[in-house]
């Protein structure tokens, strides 16, 4: 049932959709919200004999290559936060490439929706030849990767056939939330915090059911963009990671130029871009970088950017600069888990415009599923 494609036209059709139902198996039997008594907590089987050891690491290092690696990122923070530990972000090509310091007293956590990527792949050997204690996040039970850590958690996403990473994008988030809030389970100032996350983490499905409702607008939207050559999407924070996400997707199935931009760095070179022609998405939903993004907003419309900004539901009027952006409101989830919401309508965009555009949206040209070759 899982292989084929019941109601939809395409796979990643398919595997959008079906996000409400993929995180709620991702979840299940691991978040523990038990009698008003007892704390939240979260249960990651594959890795309770290991938690110790990962709180007494010097450093927590990410590897991963595409999806996987921009969802290591969309959780880095997180992870900083209630781990204390510092994070490190690698593409596992670059890692192999410059044969970064990695040490015995680190956390290698890979990410890999099919465990079987090579670049990846190599990255693990190489980390554990260096000593340090490998962690495997992937959505393939038996696969090399999950063979190969010493520990690891499986994001159970289900079957994902579309190249395009979807479901396994919004899984792995939620799994490495989890990692963050499982290491951070010893740390009392943390409790609230935790529990708001854990609060946040059950009501996801239904939140990612409504913003799925989105579906018809960014078919209108892609109608809009379908002739466009470029598209650069902005975010910051939590939401870098999203922008990275969503010009991958454009770029991968809709063959469109795009490019995700960290906005803190617009003044360094991408504001040049902006013209009346170039549209724009912008990520400004409310978390601690929202006044900052409102003030890109301005900027970008004062140089008349053609903007597309995406904000809370409810602050329209607070990120609208005249009469030329476009808004789209999406449903608001803690902060750390906002860009599990806020890839779905980049997603659709992306699923859209290729259908528009007659491209392949399953099999894009010159990319496999697995990339099992360096
Ligand atoms: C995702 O849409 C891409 N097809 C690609 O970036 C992919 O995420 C990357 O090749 C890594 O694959 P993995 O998660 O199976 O390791």
């Amino acid at each position: 049932e899982q292989i084929n494609k019941g109601k939809y036209e395409h796979y990643m059709q398919k595997e959008i959709h079906e996000q409400p139902e993929s995180l709620t198996t991702t979840m299940r039997g691991r978040l523990i919200r038990a009698g008003s008594c007892k704390p939240k907590t979260v249960l990651l089987g594959g890795l309770k004999d290991h938690l110790k050891t990962i709180r007494r690491s010097r450093r927590i290092v990410f590897v991963g290559c595409g999806t996987s690696y921009n969802a290591a990122l969309a959780a880095r923070s997180i992870v900083e936060e209630l781990s204390g530990i510092p994070v490190t972000m690698e593409i596992a090509s670059d890692l192999v490439d410059r044969q970064g310091p990695i040490y015995r007293e680190d956390t290698a956590v890979f990410v890999s929706q099919s465990g079987e990527t090579a670049d990846t792949l190599l990255a693990l050997e190489y980390a554990l030849e260096n000593g340090a204690l490998c962690v495997g996040i992937t959505n393939t039970v038996g696969s090399a990767i999950a063979r190969l850590t010493h520990c690891g958690v499986h994001i159970n996403a289900g079957c994902e056939i579309g190249v395009a990473s979807t479901k396994a994008y919004t899984s792995q988030i939620v799994v490495m939330a989890m990692l963050a809030l499982a290491i951070g389970a010893d740390t009392l100032s943390n409790q609230a915090r935790r529990e708001a996350i854990i609060d946040g983490l059950f009501y996801l499905p239904r939140k990612v059911k409504a913003v799925l409702k989105l579906d018809e607008e960014m078919k209108d939207l892609a109608k809009l963009l379908i002739a466009e050559q470029s598209l650069l999407v902005f975010g910051r924070g939590y939401n870098y990671a999203s922008a990275l996400e969503g010009a991958l997707k454009v770029k991968e199935v809709a063959l469109m130029h795009s490019e995700g931009i960290l906005a803190g760095e617009m003044k360094h070179g991408p504001l040049a871009l902006v013209d009346e022609n170039l549209p724009i998405v912008v990520i400004a939903t409310r978390d601690s970088c929202f006044s900052k993004q409102q003030s890109v907003i301005q900027q970008l419309h004062a140089r008349k950017g053609r903007l597309i900004v995406m904000c809370t539901e409810g602050d329209k009027a607070s990120v609208s600069v005249g009469g030329s952006s476009r808004v789209i409101e999406v449903p608001q989830v803690v902060d750390c888990l906002q860009p599990v919401i806020n890839v779905v309508p980049l997603q659709l965009l992306a699923y859209h415009l290729t259908v528009l555009r007659g491209y392949n949206v399953d099999q894009p040209r010159n990319l496999a599923k697995s990339v099992t070759t360096q």
